[in-house]
């Protein structure tokens, strides 16, 4: 069984505590594209961490966890969330990535800096330098990790990588350091990673002709898609169900289940269109209960209510043969809660798509439900939830015409209700 769990909304759906919940049954879990912007916060008997890179399927042995060929790598920073898992008592031995991975250089990360501050409207990235690896990347330009494994190729390339985009880019030496500093630090981390590098098609193939259980982990969601998002304020790989199979290197015929993760509410950090955002009290509320902070940036992400059009573009897009709502349990305590059905431009009713400037523009139109008072956290069987939290989940279903298979009520994996 091929799986993929994407993300329905703009990243932070807590894909990582889905990841983690299924791959207790995975053989394999591969990350397809994106890099160390991402945040997975993960809870579970071994502790709580938070992961950028390294696939969600970790904490169990006997699942293999593989960086795929679409992901860019910064590797220092794979080396210190290595170390992290390994101080916790994580055996790592199970991570493998693709040598067709692209690097991200810490000249990237210069560049990023260097792109955003010289935007007059900003995208809002995590300055993690994803952008930039895969401009380069797309360019000609950029390094695969397995180029890593000969020494001298690897100076090489690096030196005159270093050059050229120096001379295409003179406006990065403001942020940027010495080939030196950038050598020795790679050539450490290169080191720690040599043993982990692969080529990791035929391990994939062998997992998906043997009919194993295969776990394809999304980076961010739908509306930050460099296609179908919000162009320009989107990340620039494909987090859709269509971008595991590149990034992957799995066959579309093969994947037969998508799950894409859904918050109760909606959520997102960075910059461009987000037409339910409350800037109010009830914004405040949902920020404070939900602990809606970014795993890798620690910036506050701003909230609002959940947002119907999104969740049935995102189905079409990605294919969503069911959706799991997470967090719940935040929405506990409001007398009334709201949904967006669909929205208001100059006086017409509109659906997605719609392209970011004019969606800036776009007037959310609500319907508002009953809320419900009750401590859901300890729900275990949908029938444990409150009538007006039933409603809630089944109003979604039948405006997105998707069943909503799994619903979260808190950070731990066992505060999961599955409807299977
Ligand atoms: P980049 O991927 O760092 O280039 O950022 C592009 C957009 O994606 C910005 O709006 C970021 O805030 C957003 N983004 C990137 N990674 C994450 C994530 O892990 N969670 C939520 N938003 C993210």
């Amino acid at each position: 069984m091929i799986h993929a769990v994407v993300g329905a909304q703009y990243g932070d759906e807590g894909k990582g505590k889905m990841v983690d919940y299924f791959a207790v049954q995975a053989d394999m879990v591969i990350r397809y594209q994106g890099g160390g912007n991402a945040g997975h916060t993960i809870v579970n008997e071994h502790g709580k961490f938070a992961l950028h890179l390294v696939p969600s399927g970790i904490f169990n042995p006997n699942t293999v966890c593989v960086v795929g060929t679409g992901v860019v790598v910064h590797p220092m920073n794979l080396v210190k969330e290595l170390k992290s898992l390994q101080d916790g008592g994580i055996d790592t031995g199970n991570l493998v990535i693709s040598n067709r991975a692209h690097i991200v250089l810490p000249l990237h990360i210069w560049q990023d800096q260097y792109e955003e501050a010289s935007r007059s409207k900003k995208v809002g990235t995590t300055l993690q330098g994803i952008g930039p690896a895969y401009q380069d990347k797309a360019g000609r330009f950029g390094l695969q990790i397995g180029e890593m494994k000969d020494l001298e190729h690897f100076r090489s390339r690096l030196l005159s990588t270093y050059e050229a985009k120096l001379k295409r880019m003179p406006g990065i030496r403001e942020f940027g350091g010495s080939f030196d500093d950038m050598w020795n630090e790679l050539t450490a981390a290169r080191e720690v990673l040599l043993p982990y590098i692969q080529d990791t098609l035929p391990l994939i193939r062998q997992a998906v002709e043997a009919g194993k259980h295969v776990l394809l982990e999304g980076q961010l969601g739908v509306m930050r898609d460099l296609d179908w998002g919000v162009y320009p304020f989107v990340t620039s790989s494909s987090p859709i169900s269509g971008g595991t199979s590149a990034g992957a290197g799995i066959p579309p015929t093969a994947i037969k289940r998508v799950t894409g993760i859904t918050k109760a509410y909606t959520t997102a950090v960075g910059e461009g269109p987000f037409p339910t955002k409350l800037e109010d009290e009830m914004g405040k509320f949902l920020q404070e209960h939900g602990h809606e902070y970014g795993a890798t940036t620690g910036r506050p992400r701003a909230t609002g209510w959940l947002d119907i059009p999104t969740l049935r573009y995102g189905a079409w897009l990605n294919g969503y043969t069911e959706l799991a709502m997470m967090k719940l349990d935040v929405l506990s305590g409001l007398s009334e809660v709201s949904i967006c059905t669909h929205y208001d431009l100059n006086g017409q009713s509109y659906d997605l798509p719609l392209p970011a400037y004019e969606l800036e523009q776009a007037q959310p139109v609500y319907e508002t439900l009953a809320g419900w008072t009750e401590d859901i956290s300890g729900c275990r069987k949908f029938d444990d939830l409150p009538e007006a939290a039933k409603e809630f989940v089944q109003k979604i279903e039948e405006l997105v015409g998707v069943p909503i298979r799994y619903i979260s009520v808190g950070p731990e994996r066992n505060q999961t209700i599955s409807r299977e």
